[in-house]
C-alpha cells in the first residue's frame, strides 16, 4: 500500500478551536500500528494522529507507540532522539529492539526499531506478520523501561496489531511493580482484520504456557483480536451502531460469540476528524477556498476539477465523489450493477482509490464506455482527495459495513452531501434529510441492495437539481456539525475513569 506522500498546507486559520482542559492525572500510552504523521494507509493512522493529539491540547499526557518502518520520509526520521535498547523475548527468540523519541506539535511518540521485522516496505502483508506485531506488542511493553521515567496508567492498544498487549500484560509482567496497576483499553477499527494465525504460534512464537493459550485461541487457530478483547479491560469500537452491529454474525466475522459475552465492557465512541486541516477555507490543495459564508465560490472548485479531468465543463451538472478503498467493504459490489444507470442520470462520478483488482477494472471498463459521466482515479492521493471534496456536490459512500468512516464526515465539512448506507458509523453521523422538519444532512438507504443505493443517488440528484432550496439546507446543516476530537476526547476520557 502506498502511504501518503503529501501533507495538506493549511495557512494560518483563526478559526483555531479552543481547547479547554480536562483533570485527568493518569498517563496515556496509546499504540498504533500507524499514525500520521509518521505513516498511514488507513483510517487508523488518522485516528492514532488526532486522539492523542486532542489529549495533550486539553493537557492529558498521552504519547504514541508505533514501529519505526522504512518507509517513514526521512524528515521525520531526522527528528529521532535515540533512548536506548534491549532484547526482545519471543518464545525462543532474543530479539533487537531499540527505542526513538520525537515530540512533534506537542505530542511525544516512540518508534520501535528493529530491522529485521520493519525496514521492508510497506507495513503489512508478509508471511511473518503475525511474528513481526508479536514482537511489536511484547516491545511496547519491554519498551516501558526505556521511556526515562513514563510509566503508563493506561495503555490503549488498536486492532490486531497490538492486541496482544493486554495479553502479554497479564501473562508475563504482572509481576513487575512497574506493571503492575497498568490498565488496559482495547479498540477494535476493523473486524475484519483479526491477525489469525496457525495455532502453533501460540508456544512457538508468542511463548505463551500452556494454561494462558485460551486467551488467543479460537476454532484451532491463534487470533490476536479474541486475545485483547479477553484481556482488556474495556473494549471499544469506533461507533455506537458498529458496537451492536458486531454482536451478530452478519458484522462479526465469527467474533461476535465472544463479544456477546463480553459485552459488559464494550462501547462504542465514535471518531472525529482533524477539523484544521479538512477545513475547505484553508485547504492548501483547493482550487479555491471556501466556507459556508462564501459557498457561492465552491462552484469555482467544480469547473477547474472538470477542465482538469477532461470532462464536460458544466457548474449545472451534479457531480459525485467517492474517495477510499476499493474493496467489497466499500460497497463495491452495490456499485458495480447499477454504476452505468447513476451516469445514465447525467452525472459525474469522480472515484478515487485503489483496491481489489476487479473493482479497478470494472471502473476502468464503464469509463471507456462513459469518458463524459466518470472518472476512475486509480491511486492514492491527499491532493486529489482534498480536490474531491472541494468540487463535488455529493460524496458516495454505500459501504458494507463500516466501523465508522471518516470521508462523509470530511465530505460533509465541505458541503459535499453524503449519500451512504445505513450502517456502523455513516448511520451515526449522517442525518437523512427530512423536507418536512428542514433537519438532516445527507441522504441514507437502509438495506444491501443496489437498488436501495440507486433510488438513494435519484433522491439526491432529483433533489440538487429541483429543489435548490433545500438543497442548501442540507449543506448549511452538514457544514455546522461538530465532528471534532475535542468531545471525543471527553468520552474517552469518563471511560478511562471507569477503570
Ligand atoms: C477502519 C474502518 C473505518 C474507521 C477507521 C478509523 O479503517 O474501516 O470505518 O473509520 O478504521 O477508526
Amino acid at each position: 500500500m502506498p502511504t501518503q506522500s503529501k501533507t495538506k498546507k493549511t495557512s494560518g486559520s483563526k478559526t483555531e478551536v479552543k481547547s479547554t482542559k480536562i483533570d485527568f492525572g493518569k498517563k496515556i500510552l496509546f499504540a498504533a500500528s500507524e499514525a500520521v504523521p509518521f505513516i498511514k494507509t488507513g483510517g487508523l493512522a488518522d485516528v492514532a494522529g488526532a486522539l492523542p493529539k486532542a489529549y495533550v491540547d486539553a493537557g492529558v499526557d498521552c504519547r504514541v507507540i508505533l514501529p519505526l518502518y522504512m518507509d517513514i520520509k526521512q524528515e521525520l526520521k531526522d527528528k529521532l532522539q535515540y533512548l536506548g535498547n534491549l532484547y526482545v523475548n519471543l518464545s525462543w527468540r532474543f530479539q533487537y529492539c531499540g527505542l526513538f523519541k520525537a515530540e512533534i506539535d506537542g505530542v511525544i511518540y516512540y518508534l520501535i526499531d528493529n530491522e529485521y521485522y520493519f525496514k521492508r516496505s510497506g507495513l503489512y502483508g508478509y508471511f511473518d506478520d503475525g511474528e513481526r506485531f508479536a514482537f511489536f506488542s511484547k516491545a511496547i511493553l519491554d519498551c516501558i523501561k526505556l521511556m526515562e521515567g513514563f510509566v503508563p496508567d493506561i495503555i490503549h492498544a488498536n486492532d490486531w496489531q497490538s492486541a496482544l498487549v493486554p495479553v502479554f500484560l497479564d501473562v508475563f509482567y504482572r509481576n513487575d511493580d512497574l506493571y503492575k496497576n497498568i490498565k488496559t483499553v482495547f479498540t477494535i477499527h476493523n473486524i475484519e482484520f483479526q491477525g489469525r494465525y496457525s495455532g502453533f504460534i501460540s508456544g512457538d512464537v508468542l511463548g505463551l504456557p500452556d494454561w494462558a493459550r485460551e486467551y488467543v485461541e479460537m476454532s484451532g487457530d491463534v487470533n490476536y483480536m479474541k486475545g485483547g478483547i479477553e484481556r482488556a479491560n474495556k473494549v471499544t469500537t469506533v461507533s455506537q451502531t458498529y458496537s451492536h452491529e458486531i454482536l451478530n454474525s452478519y458484522f462479526g466475522y465469527g467474533m461476535n460469540e465472544i463479544l456477546v459475552n463480553r459485552q459488559f465492557k464494550l462501547t462504542g465512541i465514535i471518531n472525529g476528524i482533524d477539523v484544521k486541516s479538512n477545513d475547505p477555507k484553508t485547504d492548501g490543495f483547493a482550487y479555491v477556498n471556501y466556507d459556508l459564508a462564501s459557498f457561492d465560490k465552491k462552484v469555482e472548485n467544480k469547473l477547474a476539477f472538470q477542465k482538469d479531468l477532461g470532462l464536460p465543463v458544466d457548474a449545472n451538472i451534479p457531480m459525485i465523489g467517492m474517495v477510499g478503498r476499493l474493496t467489497h467493504q466499500k460497497g463495491l459490489d452495490l456499485l458495480s450493477p447499477i454504476i452505468t444507470r447513476i451516469l445514465d442520470m447525467g452525472v459525474q462520478l469522480v472515484v478515487l482509490g485503489t483496491g481489489d483488482y476487479k473493482y479497478e477494472e470494472m471502473l476502468r471498463g464503464v469509463q471507456n464506455r462513459y469518458p463524459n459521466n466518470l472518472r476512475a482515479l486509480v491511486t492514492f492521493s491527499a491532493e486529489l482527495a482534498s480536490k474531491i471534496y472541494c468540487a463535488t456536490d455529493m460524496f458516495l459512500m454505500p459501504s458494507k459495513f463500516e466501523p465508522c468512516g471518516l470521508s462523509q464526515m470530511i465530505a460533509m465539512r465541505y458541503g459535499s452531501l453524503p449519500i451512504v448506507r445505513e450502517t456502523g458509523g455513516l448511520k451515526d453521523t449522517v442525518i437523512p434529510y427530512d423536507y418536512t422538519t428542514g433537519k438532516g444532512t445527507g441522504f441514507t438507504f437502509y438495506s444491501y441492495n443496489a437498488y436501495d443505493l440507486l433510488n438513494a443517488v435519484e433522491r439526491a440528484v432529483g433533489m440538487y437539481r429541483d429543489y435548490k432550496e433545500d438543497w442548501q439546507k442540507i449543506v448549511d446543516n452538514a457544514m455546522t456539525q461538530d465532528f471534532s476530537w475535542k468531545n471525543i476526547a471527553l468520552r474517552y476520557i469518563d471511560l478511562y475513569k471507569e477503570l
